[in-house]
């Protein structure tokens, strides 16, 4: 499959099969992740693998669609406003790009921001000035979702003098 392709391909995956995730595969694909831009080499991703009692106390409605592995990714805290802008976008890219290494290895993931709210950023740590940027079921998809058609991009497009 082509990069174009992965990216066409992808969806928000909702329900998932109860078959185990092999844990090397994940670790391998956030290492690819991590190949991410990121401004000044800070590499500002943290990743936490939750357990069931965290998983629990996140009282998601769906636990993750039933994913077999659920992970939270913060950024790294920052004092200033840039730095920590720079963070969401750097961890954004890095969430990216490992939700297209599982959907190349024909797995998906369902990205919620479940984790923004106050008693789940305390529940998994988030210092202040850290972002939870997603937590993350990880899984074989049950059932995959039609294609959101996406607007032209020419309509997203301005000319600038
Ligand atoms: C930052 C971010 C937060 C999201 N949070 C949620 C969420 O809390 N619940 C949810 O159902 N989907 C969430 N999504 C997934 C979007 O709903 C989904 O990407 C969008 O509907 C487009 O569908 P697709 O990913 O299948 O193309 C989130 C996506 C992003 C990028």
């Amino acid at each position: 499959m082509s990069i174009k392709e992965v990216i066409q391909r992808r969806r928000t995956i909702k329900s998932f099969k109860k078959e185990t995730i092999n844990r090397d595969d994940v670790m391998s694909w956030l290492e690819a992740a991590s190949y991410a831009p990121n401004h000044r080499m800070n590499e500002p991703w943290e990743i936490l693998f939750l357990g069931p009692e965290t998983r629990a106390k996140l009282n998601h409605k769906t636990d993750l669609g039933g994913a077999p592995i659920a992970l939270a990714v913060l950024s790294k805290p920052a004092s200033k406003q840039l730095e920590r802008d720079e963070n969401v976008m750097a961890v954004s890219c890095f969430i990216q790009n490992f939700m297209l290494l599982a959907e190349e290895a024909g797995a998906g993931v369902f990205w919620s921001s479940i984790g923004a709210q106050p008693q789940n950023r305390e529940l998994l740590g988030a210092v202040d000035g850290a972002e939870v940027i997603g937590v993350l079921g990880v899984g074989y998809p049950a059932e995959i979702p039609a294609l959101k058609p996406r607007t032209p991009i020419a309509d997203k497009v301005t000319e600038m003098p």
